[in-house]
């Protein structure tokens, strides 16, 4: 195998709260990075993967809610087990940019800093689940909850809210927080952007952040687009 073909594909991560618009974020990364020349694979969690999809229905349904936030946390965990192993490390291993909308920090977040499950089993849990296949960037896409849910709700086109939209504004706002203290945390593989704005400039400074990351990695073709096709 030469060093072209051994080549690790880009691991990026997409986080925030509700409605901060990560599913649109994705579909226009997508595009650009096809447009590039970029091997690119979407995904999402919880699911992504058939078994981790069957475990995404109990988990948003809520039927998982009567066992408390660590069995909630355990039943994620599993499910990003199958879709690491099945989906996620054998895309990169073979040179693919996974796209993957909400991963471990949406535990952290959603099942540690506001569902109270301690820090040591979540830091478990993402050793068996992910070992090995750490994000190389995590975007996280930050907004006012009260502006999220709006948004949120108009999307759902009045469809009812899932098990974690219908928490409190409270809660959402300490969700906000957590993510501002990862990504202070883990400055090298998290970057916050500002979601307020209009999709296609949220759009352009992801762009920036993952074309800066493709181009240290070694995955952009630098060719013009019509040498590439
Ligand atoms: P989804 O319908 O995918 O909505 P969105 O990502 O657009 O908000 O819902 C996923 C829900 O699951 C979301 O409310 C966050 C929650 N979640 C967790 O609580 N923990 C996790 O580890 C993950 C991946 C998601």
């Amino acid at each position: 195998m030469d060093a072209e073909q051994s080549r690790r594909g880009l691991f990026i991560t997409f986080e925030g709260g509700e409605g901060a618009g990560k599913s649109t974020q994705v579909g226009l990364l997508e595009q650009a990075l096809r447009q590039r020349g970029v091997d690119v694979l979407v995904t999402r969690e919880p699911g992504g993967s058939p078994g981790a999809e069957a475990v995404r229905h109990v988990l948003l349904s809520g039927a998982a809610e009567p066992l408390g936030a660590e069995m909630e946390a355990i039943l994620f965990a599993a499910a990003r087990s199958d879709h690491v192993e099945t989906v996620i490390r054998p895309a990169l291993e073979s040179g693919i940019t996974v796209l993957c909308d909400r991963f471990i920090d949406s535990t952290r977040v959603y099942q540690g800093a506001t569902g109270k499950v301690a820090a040591e089993l979540l830091a478990g849990l993402e050793r068996l689940a992910c070992e090995e296949c750490w994000p190389d960037l995590t975007i996280i896409l930050d907004i006012d909850p009260a502006e999220g849910l709006r948004r949120a709700g108009r999307r759902g086109g009045g469809a009812d809210p899932d098990r974690f939209e219908r928490e409190s504004m409270t809660q959402q706002r300490k969700r906000r927080q957590a993510y501002l203290d990862i990504a202070a945390s883990e400055p090298g593989r998290c970057r916050v952007v500002d979601a307020a704005g209009a999709a296609q400039d949220v759009h352009r400074q992801i762009l920036e952040l993952v074309v800066e990351r493709l181009g240290s990695a070694g995955l952009l073709d630098s060719r013009p687009a019509r040498a590439r096709a």
